[in-house]
């Protein structure tokens, strides 16, 4: 039998690079920008329109299909994750990059089926990589098949993790602590590029061991999980335990060792779910 997703997938990598063409062409003008739960939480009328873009070709060729994106979330409409065929999109995963004209902007998309993640595509549009993977069969980026580094030793390895306004100031603490606490292990070096997707893709690639974080949304995790999983990555809850997309929390490694030497050394704050309002 052949592969029953593999349509949706086609089609996902179709889509996402004219998602990417209208984000660079965005990039040429000028950039209003608004608002969304903070002053640090920002929108573009393009992370709108790349959204509609996404998923009205979908909805066209797939019209039974269920949807969680970014901005249809902000708009209201619920993210709930069910046994239906679901494409989990952020539009532009790395906003204050593309406000900014950072060069770590991607297209994230997530499919799952039963709750389990089937493919993932993360298109880093100003590099200009296409990071594809589909269960089962491996990660590639623009067609080469990508890998992990391998690392074991954490005091060798590269960590990616964002750092975020808290309004509450004891999680400000605890989140500047956890980054103290990392750095003096020590290891090489501590990154922040911006776009969790693309911090997956790194790991996926071998140029960075881990990436932690706690705080995202299933937007921004599902297209990476996918990547840096076939990639032969760890991926895992930050307490240590089985990874949960709606949780709004994991970490990904090179190799099971530093993905728990990172769950053993983080002190958890609370971050609430997807899948429960008002949080
Ligand atoms: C954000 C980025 C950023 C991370 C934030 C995310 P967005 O997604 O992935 O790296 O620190 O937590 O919300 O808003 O640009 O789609
Ligand atoms: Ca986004």
């Amino acid at each position: 039998m052949g592969d029953p997703w593999q349509e949706c997938m086609d089609h996902c990598v179709e889509v996402t690079k004219k998602a990417g063409e209208m984000i660079r062409e965005a990039l040429q003008k000028d950039i209003a920008v608004m608002q969304k739960s903070s002053p640090v939480d920002l929108v573009t009328v393009t992370d709108q329109k790349v959204e509609q873009l996404i998923i009205s070709s979908i909805k066209e060729k797939f019209p039974d299909h269920s949807f969680i994106g970014e901005e249809s979330v902000a708009a209201g409409a619920p993210s709930i994750l069910t046994d239906n065929p679901t494409w989990i999109i952020d539009p532009i995963d790395g906003t204050t990059n593309f406000v900014h004209r950072f060069p770590f902007v991607s297209v994230s998309i997530g499919f799952t089926v039963k709750k389990e993640i089937e493919f993932g595509i993360v298109y880093s549009c100003i590099e200009d990589k296409m990071y594809t993977a589909r269960k089962g069969k491996g990660a590639f980026c623009n067609g080469v098949p990508i890998k992990v580094s391998g690392q074991e030793e954490i005091s060798q390895s590269m960590v990616l993790t964002e750092m975020g306004f808290k309004k509450d100031p004891e999680i400000f603490k605890t989140m500047m602590a956890n980054l103290k606490t990392i750095l003096t292990i020590p290891v090489h070096g501590i990154r922040s590029p911006g776009s969790a997707a693309i911090n997956m893709c790194l790991v996926a690639c071998g140029s960075a061991d881990a990436y932690y974080h706690m705080g995202i949304h299933c937007w921004d995790m599902a297209g990476g999980a996918a990547v840096v999983t076939e990639a032969g990555g760890v991926i895992m809850d930050i307490s240590g335990g089985p990874f949960d997309l709606m949780s709004r929390r994991l970490i990904v490694a090179s190799s099971r060792a530093i993905a728990e030497r990172i769950a053993k050394e983080i002190t958890v704050f609370p971050v609430g779910r997807d899948d429960k309002e008002g949080e």
